[in-house]
């Protein structure tokens, strides 16, 4: 019995020795916390592509940075291509927190933008503010929201009410706005943002969903073929150009040779099998032979 037992334990041991190089195929982390890191994006250098380089790190959640700061990424959806992103600095219906701006670089701006339906609520501001003067058209009420709305129904707002015994003006505007004037030139003291604001109609601001959404462009750089194949793609760290990664010990221009990742990996362990196969005889034989 015991033999049999110490035969068992060895064929296990043996084959599960031999599982790891199959599974590290190659260096490119597939998710970061509960988010699945896919193309184009990548947390380690040299995957994914290279236009979103160096602007997504995993320290245990996934952050995406930007000029003013780390954005926890809350969701992706590589189907609608959309991110969204919570600053955690930021003030929201129930807390307060000292404004900071959100600041994009513009090669973000342009791959990775705030969508249409993501809007940034200036409170607070004073009476000389170019978003109630000269800039009045940059704001508007959505879903039949107006910002008012916000002094009244958020413990986090309501301290501009009572400070002033009225409520100080505020503004409903797009990304476009923050990215050319600063909180400073806007000269309002506290900003929020609120997404999906097109399904908000009739649903006051204490269950709006505060946060980022980002869309993002995915460059088309051949990197369907090279997925079809097995790969992962990715880029060459010094040319930036795209490679197509098909093992921890192979890399492609384009698309891994036909079986590469599966039959190529067992050709490469063939001599291994062959030598766990002998130990393996050896063994049992031994164990045999002291019973
Ligand atoms: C990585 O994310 C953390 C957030 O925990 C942030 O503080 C840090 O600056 C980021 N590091 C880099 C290199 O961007
Ligand atoms: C509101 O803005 C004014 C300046 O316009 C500022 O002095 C005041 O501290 C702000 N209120 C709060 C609660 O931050
Ligand atoms: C938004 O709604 C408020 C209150 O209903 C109204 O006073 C304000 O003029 C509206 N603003 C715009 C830009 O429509
Ligand atoms: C494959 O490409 C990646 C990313 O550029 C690089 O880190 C790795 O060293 C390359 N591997 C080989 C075997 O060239």
């Amino acid at each position: 019995m015991h033999s049999l037992l110490a035969i068992f334990t060895l064929i296990f041991t043996a084959s599960t020795l031999q599982l790891p190089p199959a599974l590290a195929l190659t260096s490119c982390r597939t998710s970061c916390g509960s988010i699945d890191i896919r193309y184009p994006f990548g947390v380690d250098d040299g995957c994914g592509a290279p236009q979103f380089r160096g602007m997504f790190n995993c320290s245990s959640d996934l952050f995406f940075t930007t000029p003013s700061g780390s954005y926890k990424v809350q969701h992706i959806d590589y189907d609608k291509k959309t991110m969204v992103v919570y600053d955690p600095a930021m003030s929201t219906c129930s807390i307060l927190q000292p404004h900071h701006d959100f600041v994009m670089t513009e090669i973000q701006s342009f791959i990775i933008r705030p969508t249409p339906d993501t809007v940034f609520a200036l409170l607070n501001c004073s009476i000389d503010s170019p978003v109630l003067n000269h800039y009045k058209n940059l704001c508007f009420n959505f879903s039949e929201h107006s910002c008012d709305e916000l002094y009244g129904s958020c413990n986090a707002f309501r301290v501009f009410h009572l400070l002033t015994n009225s409520s100080p003006p505020c503004c409903f505007t797009g990304y476009d706005t923050v990215k050319f004037m600063s909180m400073n030139i806007l000269d309002c003291s506290h900003y929020t943002t609120v997404i999906n604001v097109d399904n908000l109609k009739g649903i006051g601001p204490l269950d709006w969903v505060y946060g980022i959404k980002l869309s993002f462009s995915v460059p088309d750089a051949g990197c369907e073929r090279c997925s079809l194949s097995g790969g992962t793609c990715g880029f060459d760290t010094e040319t930036e150009g795209m490679v197509c990664l098909c093992s921890a010990s192979t890399n492609a221009t384009r698309e891994c040779a036909a079986g590469s990742v599966t039959a190529g990996d067992g050709s490469n362990n063939f001599p291994w099998k062959f030598c766990y196969a002998l130990v393996l005889i050896s063994s049992v034989l031994m164990i045999l032979l002291c019973n």
